[in-house]
Formats: C-alpha cells, structure tokens, sequence
C-alpha cells in the first residue's frame, strides 16, 4: 500500500453501485468516522446502468437493520480523474479490477486493490447479489464490514 500518511482519500467500485460499492461506502464511511479518521470516502460504478439512482432497496434494506443510512447516496460511473484524484481505489471483485486496470493510466494503477485483501476471509471477492435474495446481500453487507475493519487498522496504523 501506499507510503505512511499519504491516505486521504478512498473510492470504491463495483459493477453497478447500486449495491455493492455504496453499501461499502456507507459502512466505511461509518466506521472510520468511528475510528476518528477524517478521509473523503467515495463509490462508483464501471458500467454506467443506473446513473442518478439511488442505492438497490434491497442493499438499503439490509445496510439500515445494521445501523447504516445508504438512502442519500447517488449512483455514478467511474471517471478517468477519479484514478488521480483518489488515494485508494477499491473494486469488489476480479472483474471490476480487470476493468479499472484497462481504463486506469499506468502511473495510477499502484492505487488498485481488491477489497477482500484487507479481510482475513475465505472470500477473495464481495459477489454480486443483484440476482440473489436476501442472503446474497447480507452476506455482501458482512463481507464489506470485515474488508472495512481490516482497511481501517490498516490506514490507522500509517497516521
Ligand atoms: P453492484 O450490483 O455491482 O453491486 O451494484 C449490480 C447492480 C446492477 C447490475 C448488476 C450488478 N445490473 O446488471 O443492472
């Protein structure tokens, strides 16, 4: 990861951000404002389906029986001054890091990393739950509440 303290800012991505992303953004945001980290938190999407919406009910659903408000997030699509302008740019799985790599400009591709390499998971990805039921997103909301603890220890312990 990068170098001591230079940890500002952190976006993350998925397919759609209508669920995956912004429900990492919610939870994140929640919990480094419970860390006392003050960073500029951020999510975004690689395809450009849902532009405007809202987060999918389902994830707000299952984000707010946890204690986290998703319901003021708006979704958009990854652009190209998002690789300059964010510290850190995390995808939710293999695919969207695949696909960040073919529009990211080289001298940002070290920003890259998956989201589950910061959890200690049988999980290597966050998986789509968009054709899931319930369990698909609660286990989504699970997954990124471990990849987020593990984030946060990790940038607490640079500053
Ligand atoms: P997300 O889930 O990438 O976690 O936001 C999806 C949202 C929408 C679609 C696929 C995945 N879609 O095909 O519209």
């Amino acid at each position: 990861m990068a170098k001591s303290g230079t940890i500002n800012s952190v976006l993350f991505v998925c397919l759609g951000n209508i669920c995956r992303s912004p429900t990492a953004e919610g939870v994140f945001a929640t919990k480094a404002k419970q860390a006392g980290l003050n960073l500029r938190i951020d999510s975004a999407g690689t395809a450009g389906y849902h532009v405007g919406a809202a987060p999918d009910k389902r994830s707000q659903d299952v984000a707010r029986a946890s204690g986290y408000d998703l319901s003021k997030l708006k979704c958009r699509r990854v652009t190209e001054s998002d690789f300059e302008s964010f510290d850190l740019i995390i995808p939710m799985d293999r695919e969207n890091e695949r696909n960040l790599h073919k529009i990211c400009p080289d001298e940002y591709k070290h920003k890259i990393y998956l989201m589950m390499k910061f959890a200690n998971s049988e999980y290597d990805e966050v998986p789509d739950p968009y054709y899931s039921g319930k369990r698909g997103f609660e286990l989504v909301l699970t997954l990124i509440e471990q990849a987020s603890d593990g984030l946060i220890a990790r940038i607490a312990k640079m500053t």
